[in-house]
């Protein structure tokens, strides 16, 4: 893990699950590995626009047509070379109304660009970010991985076909679930989700992640 990029995604800041376990899987990767540079880019206080009628036209055409266009065309490709400089992508993402948020929708809105991060072929789409590990904290307030309210789950399956139609296939999930049906399942959610984080991030010296207080 040389170069991570971090996307964090809560609008609840500090109180965030989600960018509490982002900071301290940031916090862990840089006590194991020193060396590592690491990118953050928090969308839930700094969000990316909703695409406009001018910026979907501009990342879909090869040049910009007017002020608006290039603009929405610079932010393209900012958030792609962010993307394509990182060898492991850590996101945040809270479940909002049984999907991703929308700010972690419009940063794909802006990353899914034919021809620069997927191309068509004869055989289909095929991604061209390739080479790179993801991360994906979920964040819910109940619980999606198994049980009735699995058939609710919009967030995971969004991002995972997001993520592999630009080529990014080796994804570890790490939920975090549960959130708000309790203190006890709360705790437990956490605990789980951070043994499962701390797997995925396979550090050389393991190092127990710990909450933030
Ligand atoms: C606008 C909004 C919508 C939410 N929708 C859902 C939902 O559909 N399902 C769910 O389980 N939790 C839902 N929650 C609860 C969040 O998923 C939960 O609070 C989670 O911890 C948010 O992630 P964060 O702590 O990283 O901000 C919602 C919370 C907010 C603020």
């Amino acid at each position: 893990m040389t170069n991570v990029l971090a996307l964090k995604n809560s609008i609840l800041g500090a109180a965030s699950a989600s960018n509490g376990l982002v900071d301290e899987a940031i916090s862990a990767i840089k006590r194991s590995n020193h060396g590592t540079a690491i990118a953050v880019r928090d969308l839930g206080t700094s969000p990316v626009p909703h695409l406009s009628g001018d910026a979907a036209n501009a990342l879909r055409s090869p040049a910009a047509e007017n002020n608006e266009q290039a603009a929405a065309r610079a932010l393209s490709d900012l958030l792609i070379a962010e993307l394509m400089a990182a060898d492991t992508v850590v996101i945040g993402a809270p479940m909002y109304n049984f999907g991703m948020p929308s700010t972690l929708k419009s940063w794909f809105d802006y990353v899914l660009r034919a021809g620069v991060t997927f191309s068509y072929s004869e055989a289909g789409p095929v991604g061209l970010v390739t080479g790179k590990k993801a991360i994906v904290v979920l964040s819910r307030g109940g619980v999606y991985s198994e049980g009735p309210a699995s058939v609710m789950d919009s967030q995971e399956p969004h991002i995972r076909n997001l993520l592999a139609f630009i080529g990014i296939n080796d994804v570890a999930f790490v939920r975090a679930e549960g959130l708000a049906m309790g203190p006890e399942m709360r705790d437990q959610g956490l605990a789980k989700a951070r043994a499962a984080l701390e797997e995925a991030l396979g550090l050389s010296e393991p190092v127990e992640l710990k909450a933030a207080s």
